[in-house]
C-alpha cells in the first residue's frame, strides 16, 4: 500500500491536533520506552522524547515513504524501524504504546488491541485514536461513485482496501476484556479548510490513496474523470464558504491503562 508523505502533511495542524488531545490525557511525564504504531512520517513520532522524560521512542510503519520521510527525525532517543504492527514485538516491555490514525487501516485491529496492550507491564499506557467518520459524506461519496455504474466495472470490491474503526463502546468493552482500565471519548473536530476542493485534498492522503491506487491502470484522463466528478460530489457536501470549507471530522479516542 503506497502513501505520499508529502501529501499526508498538507492540513498538518488539523491532522496533528487529535494526537496532542490524545497525548494530553496519558497522565505520566516521564517513561522508559514509548512506542508509536503506524508513526508515519514521525514529525509527531519525535515529539514524544520531550512529552515523555527520559524515553527512547521507537516509531514503527510498514510504508518504506513512510519511514524514509521519517529518518530525518532520528536522534539520540528517536528511532524509526519498518515493520508491520501487526506482527512486530518491542525489543523491551514498553512504558506507553500510541497509535494515531493507524488501526482503522488494520481489519480485524479490535482483537489485537490485547496484543498491543501486551507490550506493558501491569500500570503502562496504551492510548489510540482512529477516525470515526466513516459514515460522512466523505467517505460515503467515494462508496456512491466506486459503485456508480460508470465506475463499477473498474473496481473489485474485494480488492478495494478500506479503512474502519469500531463505535467507541465497543473499543471500552474490548479493552476492558483483554485487561485495561480504559477511558473512550469520542470528538468532532470542524476543521475549516482552505484552498480548492480542499476535502479532496484531505482525502487524497488517505481514504482515496486506496481509490486512485487501483484507477492508476487506466491512464491519466480515467484518473482525473474520476476526480472531476468525485470533487463537485465533495462540493455539494461540503460547500465553500466565506471563511474556508467546514469539514467535520469526528474521531474516537481511547486511554488504557493495563490492570
Ligand atoms: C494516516 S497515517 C498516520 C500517521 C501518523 N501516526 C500520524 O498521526 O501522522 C497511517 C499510517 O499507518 C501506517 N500503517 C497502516 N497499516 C500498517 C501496518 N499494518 N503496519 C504498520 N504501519 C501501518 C501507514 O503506512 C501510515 O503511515
Amino acid at each position: 500500500m503506497v502513501w505520499n508523505p508529502d501529501q499526508y502533511l498538507r492540513f498538518g495542524d488539523e491532522r496533528s491536533q487529535p494526537f496532542h488531545d490524545l497525548l494530553h490525557r496519558v497522565p505520566v511525564r516521564s517513561a522508559g520506552l514509548v512506542v508509536d504504531l503506524g508513526c508515519g512520517p514521525g514529525q509527531l513520532t519525535a515529539t514524544l522524547a520531550e512529552r515523555f522524560a527520559g524515553s527512547t521512542v521507537i516509531g514503527v510503519d510498514s510504508s518504506p515513504d513512510m519511514i524514509a520521510a521519517a529518518a530525518p527525525h532520528e536522534g539520540p532517543s528517536v528511532r524509526f524501524e519498518l515493520a508491520d504492527i501487526r506482527s512486530w514485538q518491542p525489543p523491551a516491555p514498553v512504558d506507553v504504546v500510541v497509535s494515531n490514525a493507524t488501526l482503522q487501516w488494520i481489519d480485524g485491529h479490535l482483537d489485537l488491541l490485547g496484543h498491543w496492550l501486551s507490550f506493558v507491564p501491569s500500570g503502562g499506557w496504551f492510548a489510540f485514536q482512529v477516525p470515526g467518520n466513516f459514515s460522512s459524506p466523505s467517505h460515503l461519496g467515494i462508496a456512491e461513485q466506486v459503485a456508480s455504474p460508470r465506475w463499477r466495472p473498474h473496481f473489485d470490491p474485494e480488492a478495494l482496501e478500506r479503512p474502519r474503526s469500531a463505535e467507541p463502546q465497543a473499543y471500552l468493552e474490548r479493552l476492558t476484556e483483554v485487561g485495561a482500565e480504559a477511558q473512550v471519548w469520542e470528538t468532532t473536530y470542524y476543521h475549516v479548510l482552505q484552498g480548492p476542493d480542499p476535502v479532496l485534498e484531505w482525502i487524497r492522503a488517505t481514504a482515496l490513496r486506496p481509490v486512485l491506487a487501483l484507477l492508476a491502470g487506466l491512464g491519466a484522463d480515467e484518473q482525473a474523470a474520476f476526480e472531476t466528478e468525485l470533487a463537485e460530489r465533495l462540493r455539494r457536501a461540503y460547500p465553500p464558504g466565506p471563511h474556508g470549507t467546514v469539514f467535520p471530522f469526528r474521531r474516537i479516542f481511547a486511554v488504557a491503562r493495563r490492570r
